[in-house]
């Protein structure tokens, strides 16, 4: 359940500042000024067009949260508000993605948090292995006041948090052999989101990483630059890397979360009766992208399994243990730099506690 109560406490601050001036904001994210007609309260609603960018296929949660936003946000504007969603790297790809926001050449991005370990490293949280023990976890992690504290870290770029937004729980593919236990790791190349935890993850196997965009991993996959990666279904299955890797071990090791960013510089030039519009959105894209996770995952492996081209395994109990005591050194090494209470904070929203 996502807790809008602690969403709304933090957009507080940027919407009391705006709400000073709210009636004088004439500056879109890329229309012109809506002056007339209205009266609602904080001024009219602004023409704008929002772009809204990132890096996966239609068939993915964070596609359709998108969508979902874009639905809102146009119907509840009644048309003044435009939402153009560019997925697939089509408008910023990985590379480019978090400096054009700061820019506010788009509006809205959405990347995995692995890719921001450099912002602050608790968002290496999704990477440190078998910590969460389901979407519902994580998401009460980040709703919470720790994940809101890592969220704020980005506000010295000019860059808000809005929303954790989940994917999943990642299984490793690669092309030279069937992966089962710890061991079976050693000598293999793999591509990651992001360094820090990841690599830390995979040295501590024995095998090598290296961090690759979204866009370029189906060729560094075909092309053999790595051996494997690691993903969740949807994203295994929506780019076709089942085309170029032979084997898959379902190891919920580590996980793909989101987080919903916006620019400040795009937030406060709107006005009240904008920014609600744009908040709505915000909360229709937050509940379909955490609806409908678990659902794309599950109809994602089924259609991976329905190809017949690889050859799948599931860590058992018991390997699961084996991997996370393999594992262990990523703690000892990692709990201290994220802090113990941070890690300690997530362990306690899993059913186990
Ligand atoms: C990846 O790069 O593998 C994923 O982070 C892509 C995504 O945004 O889900």
């Amino acid at each position: 359940m996502f807790r809008w109560k602690r969403w709304a406490a933090i957009l507080a601050a940027p919407l009391l500042a705006v709400g000073l001036s709210a009636c004088g904001q004439t500056q879109s994210a890329g229309g012109s000024p809506a002056n007339a007609g209205g009266g609602s309260a904080g001024g009219d609603i602004q023409s704008l067009t929002i772009k809204i960018s990132h890096v996966v296929a239609e068939d993915t949660p964070k596609h359709q949260g998108a969508l979902a936003m874009k639905d809102t946000i146009e119907k509840e504007s009644g048309g003044k508000i435009k939402v153009q969603v560019y997925p697939n790297s089509q408008l910023f790809g990985d590379k480019d993605e978090y400096q054009n926001l700061v820019a506010n050449n788009v509006q809205f991005i959405i990347p995995d948090m692995a890719k921001l370990v450099g912002n602050d490293p608790g968002f290496n949280i999704p990477s440190m292995p078998f910590l969460f023990d389901s979407d519902e976890a994580a998401e009460a992690f980040w709703d919470g006041p720790k994940g809101q504290e890592i969220f704020k870290h980005l506000e010295k770029d000019g860059v808000l948090g809005l929303a954790m937004w989940p994917n999943g729980p990642k299984s490793i593919t690669n092309n030279v052999r069937p992966i089962k236990s710890p061991e079976d790791m050693k000598g293999l190349k793999f591509r990651t989101q992001g360094g820090q935890v990841l690599e830390k993850v995979y040295s501590t196997l024995g095998a090598g990483s290296v961090s690759i965009p979204f866009d370029e991993l189906y060729t560094a996959l075909q092309q053999g630059t790595v051996d494997g990666e690691e993903n969740t279904f949807s994203n295994i299955e929506s780019k076709k890397f089942y085309e170029v890797q032979k084997y898959m071990t379902i190891t919920n090791h580590t996980r793909v979360d989101y987080v919903l960013l916006t620019n400040t510089k795009f937030w406060n030039s709107l006005n009240d009766a904008t920014k609600k519009i744009v908040m709505d959105g915000v909360k229709a894209g937050t509940q379909v992208a955490r609806q409908k996770a678990a659902e794309l995952n599950a109809s994602a492996l089924d259609k991976i399994k329905a190809t017949g081209k690889m050859q799948i395994y599931t860590l058992t109990p018991e390997d699961v243990q084996k991997w996370r005591d393999a594992l262990k050194p990523v703690y000892d090494e990692w709990t201290s730099k994220i802090g113990a209470d941070v890690i300690q904070d997530a362990m306690s929203h899993n059913k186990k506690g």
